[in-house]
């Protein structure tokens, strides 16, 4: 399987910083934000990475992950000319992708969980897509998703609901079929100007395609100056809790 990360975006949510640096290079304990999604995916034995940026800041990946031979693994790059969603920057991963699976992650998103036993249950899934949810107390700020209390499946997915009807946030960690790119094509532009994953996974939703896991572990969208001291904070525990082991 391969791996595709976003990490473009603009990150107002963490100005004054991302004016200068893109947000997915700054530090999360002791290394790039980026850096995380890299080894989760890495660790899952997913080696083949896509990592997909705006042209400002493709020389500072560049400077600090190279072609990936630093971290043992290969990473290559896209452009996404301009911040118009996930679904938008995924299209920039087509030809990459091609007819195989692939894990998407979102550069932002730090978690505690190993993605192993996730991505051996999506490779025995026949088709379709999987998603990861974890609850949260701040349901507002993502995708939400509804579930069947009697089935046990998820019945749709609402982003950022201002009055939501359950607290189990979509995850920025999506396993795909290459299905994923005929979606998007028949995607139109949400109310905040973006091509919404949202949306892609409501289509997997009513083709009975996607299915879902819980995180265990701690998860962060580390996209706001809170979340991102957070984000510290949680990995200099784990790391802490691991020295003392
Ligand atoms: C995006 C997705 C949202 C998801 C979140 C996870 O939100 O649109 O569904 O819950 O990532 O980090 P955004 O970062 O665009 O606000």
């Amino acid at each position: 399987m391969k791996g595709v990360i976003l990490a473009g975006g603009n990150g107002t949510r963490l100005n004054p910083f991302t004016k200068i640096i893109n947000k997915h290079l700054l530090p999360v304990g002791p290394y790039p934000m980026i850096y995380w999604s890299l080894m989760k995916l890495k660790n899952a034995g997913i080696e083949d990475i896509l990592l997909i940026t705006h042209q400002d800041h493709l020389a500072d990946f560049k400077l600090v992950l190279g072609n990936g031979e630093c971290l043992n693994i290969s990473i290559q790059y896209e452009i996404q000319p301009y911040a118009g969603g996930i679904s938008h920057g995924l299209l920039y991963a087509k030809k990459f992708v091609g007819k195989e699976k692939f894990v998407l992650m979102l550069g932002d998103n730090i978690f505690e969980d190993s993605l192993v036993p996730y991505v051996r249950n999506f490779n025995n899934q026949l088709k379709g897509a999987k998603i990861l949810l974890k609850s949260v107390e701040d349901p507002e700020r993502y995708g939400i998703a509804n579930i069947d209390k009697v089935t046990k499946q998820i019945t749709s997915i609402i982003e950022k609901p201002k009055t939501p009807s359950s607290n189990l946030c979509v995850t920025g960690i999506y396993m795909y079929d290459y299905n994923i790119f005929h979606y998007i094509e028949k995607l139109s532009m949400s109310t905040r100007g973006e091509l919404e994953i949202t949306d892609i996974n409501n289509i997997y939703i009513s083709k009975k395609e996607l299915s879902y896991e819980i995180l265990r572990g701690w998860w962060i969208d580390a996209g706001t100056h809170q979340s991102l001291y957070k984000a510290n904070q949680l990995i200099q525990k784990n790391s802490d809790e691991s020295r003392e082991e």
